[in-house]
């Protein structure tokens, strides 16, 4: 099976997507379109060759307030920014058939490499994800994102995140 990853079109056949979480799977049905019609988010969705969505992820600017950063990092930061410009990686999920083989990282990677590429021509100094529940907040885990400390957001920094991509 031959999977791209594209940007959310009408075209694309959501209603069969499960990956287990309603919330998740119901965002992409019936919610995703809407947003991105609203320049509220950007979809990138997982398609087959029959234009299935087996996957998806959503983008959107957002800000890390100072006082919910970490202090260490926030010592190297001038005392003037009071919100920390940043990407959200709002939602990202794999349909239950191909969990487990690789395509989550597929799409990870692919959205930080996206996010990266924005931050060069808009200060961005962190992907934040906001994982659903323990076991999103170990997948997160695994690629170095880090813990809020007053949110359950977690957050990987840009520098670290062009390291990642080499
Ligand atoms: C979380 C999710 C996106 C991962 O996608 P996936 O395709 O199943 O994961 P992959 O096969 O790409 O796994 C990549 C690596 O992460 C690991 N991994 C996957 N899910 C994990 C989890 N919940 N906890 C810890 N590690 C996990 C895999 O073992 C793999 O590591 P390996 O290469 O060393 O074996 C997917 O399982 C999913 O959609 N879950 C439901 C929705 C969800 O939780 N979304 C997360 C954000 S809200």
């Amino acid at each position: 099976m031959k999977l791209t990853i594209k940007l959310l079109e009408k075209k694309y056949d959501k209603n069969s997507f499960d990956c287990g979480y309603s919330l998740l799977d119901n965002y992409i049905k019936k919610q995703a379109r809407q947003d991105v019609d609203r320049d509220l988010s950007a979809c990138f969705v997982l398609v087959d060759e029959a234009d299935v969505v087996n996957g998806y992820y959503t983008l959107s600017a957002n800000s890390i307030k100072k006082e919910d950063f970490p202090e260490n990092l926030l010592k190297k930061l001038p005392p003037n920014y009071q919100d920390l410009p940043a990407v959200l990686l709002g939602r990202l999920a794999i349909d239950k058939r191909l969990q487990g083989k690789g395509y989550g990282e597929i799409l990870l990677i692919d959205a930080l490499k996206r996010c990266y590429e924005i931050s060069e021509s808009l200060g961005t100094i962190a992907v934040i994800v906001d994982p659903i529940d323990e076991k999103a907040e170990k997948f997160y885990d695994r690629y170095g994102f880090i813990l809020l400390p007053t949110s359950k957001k977690m957050f990987l920094l840009m520098k670290t995140i062009k390291q990642l991509l080499g």
